[in-house]
Formats: structure tokens, sequence, C-alpha cells
């Protein structure tokens, strides 16, 4: 299966039936994931399947089960990146199954599950089988998002795949800028959050900026993500780094 096709159809589900994911798919879920390679080195996240008995959700959820996903303790930041950049490669793989997803910020394992040693919660996400058929999205016009001019310095095609990516609250705190000396090289911004927008969206907004990139890395086989040692600032916005396209 090609994942990216699957940017334009995919969308968070959240009316599930009951019945548990069977052993034979959740083997394929472990076989993916571990060929999934991290964004940032040195922030492997890891992830875990937790009954949906076991956590507790300011949403109801009908669906047994959820992935929680984890990140070292010493290196957050980064494993927050590698939780979106990773875990929605498996959102989409999923999706792609027929099985139904949403990640949830608003979730947290009883303390009985622990995280892992070294490692904390980042986010969990919801899956299983969705019950009734929602609308499969069909065109990019079935997406609430901001357009195309509001995202980057100037149109730009190739990142469609970015703009179309959920986040939060679906607050898309992206912005691409292209580099003087080469188009092909752009330049990563996230929004920069208020001191009280901190509170609430400092974790989600860097698995947002995760999940953008892992969009642009499925539809582009070429996609490379360096990020220099100084990151420079705009007022509004904070670098995450440069990818070629
Ligand atoms: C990091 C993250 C956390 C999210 N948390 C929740 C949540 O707690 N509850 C929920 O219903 N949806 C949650 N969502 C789903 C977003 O609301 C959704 O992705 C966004 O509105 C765009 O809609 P779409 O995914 O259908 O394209 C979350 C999404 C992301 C990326």
């Amino acid at each position: 299966m090609n994942l990216s096709e699957m940017i334009t159809r995919r969308r968070s589900v959240r009316a599930y039936l009951p019945e548990a994911v069977d052993e034979a798919l959740l083997a394929e879920v472990a076989a993916f994931t571990e060929g999934l390679t991290p964004l940032l080195p040195g922030a492997e996240p890891v992830w875990r399947i937790i009954p949906t008995a076991d956590a507790s959700f300011l949403q109801k959820w009908q669906n047994p089960q959820f992935f929680a996903f984890y990140v070292p303790v010493t290196a957050e930041e980064d494993g927050l990146l590698n939780v979106g950049y990773m875990y929605q490669q498996l959102d989409l793989f999923l999706q792609g199954k027929g099985l139904g997803t949403c990640w949830v910020g608003l979730g947290w394992p009883d303390e009985k599950k622990a995280p892992p040693q070294g490692m904390k919660l980042a986010v969990m996400m919801a899956f299983g089988y969705p019950a009734g058929k929602e609308a499969e999205r069909k065109t990019a016009a079935d997406f609430k998002r901001r357009g195309p001019e509001e995202i980057a310095d100037w149109v730009d095609d190739r990142l469609e795949p970015a703009r179309l990516a959920p986040s939060a609250t679906n607050s898309q705190p992206w912005f691409f800028t292209h580099d003087e000396h080469d188009a092909d090289v752009l330049h990563v911004w996230r929004e920069k959050l208020t001191l009280l927008k901190k509170r609430t969206h400092g974790r989600m907004n860097l698995i947002d900026m995760g999940i953008a990139l892992a969009h642009l890395k499925v539809s582009n086989p070429g996609f490379v993500f360096t990020r220099p040692d100084v990151l420079p600032e705009k007022e509004n916005l904070l670098h995450v780094g440069m990818m070629k396209l």
C-alpha cells in the first residue's frame, strides 16, 4: 500500500465498534513500526497497547484499545517530533487497512500502566473497527484547513500533504519558507505559543509538526530533514529544521 494515497482519504474516527482488533493485524502493526525510522536521533519513542478500561479520558470511547506513545524523559521535545513523525505513518497504515484512528491528547493510562523505564507519556491514539460508515474523504475539498497561501511564503503544491495533516484542535501550527539559495530546500517553522497556550498546546504543537513532516516524507521519496545547530528565529515562529523535497 502507498501510504501517501491515504492522506486525502483519512479522517479522525471517533465512533467505534466494541470489538478488539485481531491479533494478526496487531502483528502487522508491530512489523510496520519496526520499520519506522525517527526524524531525529537519540529520542526514539515507544508504543504500548492500553485497554480502554485501564485509562481515563475526557471523551467516551467505544473502542476497547488505545495506543499510548512514550518519549524519553531526557529528550522530550525531540521525542514529541518523532512521535508525530513515526506514528502518523502508522495512522495512514491503519486507515489504509480499513481501521479507524484518532490521536487523543486528553487521555491518561492508569497508574498500574506505568510508562516504560525512563519514558513519559506523549499522547494516545484511539484505534479500532469504525462503527457505521462515515463518508470517506475523496478530495482536498473535504478538509477544513487553512489555504495553501496561508501556510507558506509562496504557494507550493509540494506542501499540499502537510496542509492536509491533522493537528490537535485542528490548530495547524506549521509554516514553510523557501530557502533563498535553493527552492528545493524549505525551512520548517512552528507557531510560537503564548505562555498560556504553551500550557495547553505545547506538547501537541511538536507532535503536530512531526505529523505534517510525516505526510511530506511519505509523499516525497527524496525527503531529507536536517536541523542546523543554531536555529534562526522569526517574530511569531520557531524554526524546526530544514527539508529537501
Ligand atoms: C496531537 C493530536 C491530539 C488530538 N487530540 C484529540 C482529542 O483529545 N480528542 C479528539 O476528539 N480529537 C483529537 N485530535 C484530532 C483532531 O481534532 C483532528 O485531527 C483535527 O480536528 C483534524 O481533523 P481530521 O483528523 O479529521 O482531519 C487530536 C489530533 C492530534 C494531531
